[in-house]
């Protein structure tokens, strides 16, 4: 397993680009087995998650054409060329949740699917049940064996319906992505009822209406598809990584760098620069090269961070979109731990998701945590050591941690962050910081810890 080395105290200046959503890219890779023809993406980011949702694929008949080193980086052509097998065996769903997104496009397809139940995970228990009941409200009889969703829609295809699908702690990301994807294909006009605005369903939408699907609504919480017999194939840009692009905010701000972050989805993370202002981070347009004035396109912005000497502290509550992400809550925690006071961060969609906690109090952070809210007494300085990564978003802010710590900090177990940032000591270090990527065997000393 590879440990990150960090060596703390750079200050991060220059420019980076923001990759193609990984969240984004999932559910539009499974959108492809609802279509015969082929179906090209770009701007793919090239990660753990997406090479597993490929093995996924291709096990499910839908190919990936051409390979890497002979394709084109970023582009991704996938065609279904066989459909006997609709089966995501247990092996592959157990290395990514996101895997549950082919139930939908398999059971409006090919009328059956079968999906392992994905287990939760190290943010919390992430229940399915929203997916099982929009897809149930669509006709699908789903029954559940040996840890296997088998979904089967009736005679003559599913039927469009009425569907609430909110749920306790709101909307659903994945789910309203299987639902809407699934009632693309069904008979009828289906209406989703608290559907998730985040923009990735905005992409996938923007992506089914261009293979010729009828979705009205999409970002806001009502969507409403009228069903179509058949979908072809497409052609399609993912969008900008909004979390990508938070991660590197705060990397700037922890750092008190100066960088220019260009193909910057601003108009996906407006409650994050809200905050951001607030704790005197700056972040204003400016234009991709000399001569060119600033990008209009909101999602796809060049801006440039910088940040006040003194970081403010902020109350801030995760929420569904257009409300401040859980994916940036540990990242920004780990610099409101240098900020110059209390801060208050309560996490609303994965009241757990607090495993860095333990792990930033190791570099010297005060952290208190009551339940789903933590209470972030700000520190002067954090100091370097030795710290496990849990889950993708907690690496992250272990990296940003490291990067303002004095000495050196070992993020073990960074296989957590390949799965959704590509190349990110490479980035980070183009910037200015020193990370080095080691295999743990090869640290002095080094005794592999057990999960416990
Ligand atoms: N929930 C239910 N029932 C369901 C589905 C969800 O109760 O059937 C609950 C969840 O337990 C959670 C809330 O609803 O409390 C929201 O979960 P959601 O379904 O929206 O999460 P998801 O779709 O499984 C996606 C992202 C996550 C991100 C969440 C929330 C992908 C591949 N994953 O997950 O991303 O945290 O939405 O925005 O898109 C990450 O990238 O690090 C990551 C975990």
């Amino acid at each position: 397993m590879d440990t990150f080395v960090i060596q703390g105290g750079q200050r991060l200046q220059g420019k980076t680009r923001i990759n193609g959503s990984k969240n984004a890219a999932l559910p539009l890779t499974a959108a492809a087995l609802l279509t015969d023809g082929p179906v090209t993406l770009r701007d793919v980011p090239d990660l753990a998650d997406l090479k597993n949702m490929y093995r996924l694929l291709a096990e499910l008949g839908c190919m990936r054409l051409t390979e890497p080193p002979a394709a084109e980086k970023g582009v991704l052509k996938l065609h279904t060329q066989n459909t006997t097998n609709s089966h995501a065996r247990y092996e592959i769903v157990k290395t990514m949740r996101a895997s549950i997104c082919t139930l939908g496009p398999l059971v409006a397809k090919r009328g059956y699917a079968k999906v392992s139940m994905p287990g939760g995970c190290a943010i919390g228990d992430r229940p399915v049940d929203l997916h099982l009941r929009g897809l149930a409200a669509l006709g699908a009889e789903i029954t559940l064996t040996a840890g296997d969703i088998t979904a089967k829609s009736p005679k003559g295809g599913l039927r469009g319906a009425t569907i609430f699908l909110g749920g306790a702690f709101g909307s659903t990301v994945l789910g309203t992505a299987n639902v809407m994807s699934a009632a693309t294909l069904a008979k009828g006009v289906t209406i989703i009822e608290s559907a998730a605005c985040e923009p990735e369903i905005v992409d996938l939408a923007n992506m089914l209406n261009a293979m010729g699907a009828k979705i009205k609504g999409q970002g806001s919480p009502r969507l409403i598809i009228e069903g179509v017999k058949e979908l072809s194939g497409i052609d399609h840009t993912v969008i900008p990584d909004r979390i990508e692009a938070g991660t590197f905010l705060l990397a700037a701000a922890i750092t008190n760098g100066d960088i220019v972050i260009d193909n910057c989805p601003m108009d996906g993370l407006l409650a994050v620069v809200d905050k951001l202002a607030a704790m005197g981070i700056h972040i204003q347009p400016v234009s991709s090269a000399p001569g060119i004035p600033p990008a209009v396109d909101p999602m796809r912005a060049s801006v440039r961070v910088t940040c006040d000497r003194t970081i403010r502290p902020v109350e801030v509550t995760t929420q569904p979109h257009p409300g401040f992400p859980t994916d940036i809550q540990a990242q920004l925690m780990a610099v409101l731990t240098l900020a110059d006071g209390n801060s208050v961060v309560t996490e609303r969609i994965f009241p757990d998701r607090f495993m860095h906690v333990a792990e930033l109090s190791r570099m010297g952070a005060k952290l208190y945590r009551q339940g789903a809210t933590v209470i972030v007494s700000g520190v002067k300085k954090l100091i370097g050591a030795p710290v496990m990564a849990s889950d993708l978003r907690a690496s992250a802010c272990l990296v940003l941690a490291g990067l303002a710590a004095e000495g050196t900090t070992h993020v073990h177990r960074v296989y957590h962050l390949d799965r959704g940032y590509e190349k990110m000591e490479d980035r980070l270090n183009a910037l200015g910081a020193k990370i080095e990527r080691v295999d743990d065997k090869d640290l002095p000393g080094s005794a592999q810890g057990g999960e416990g």
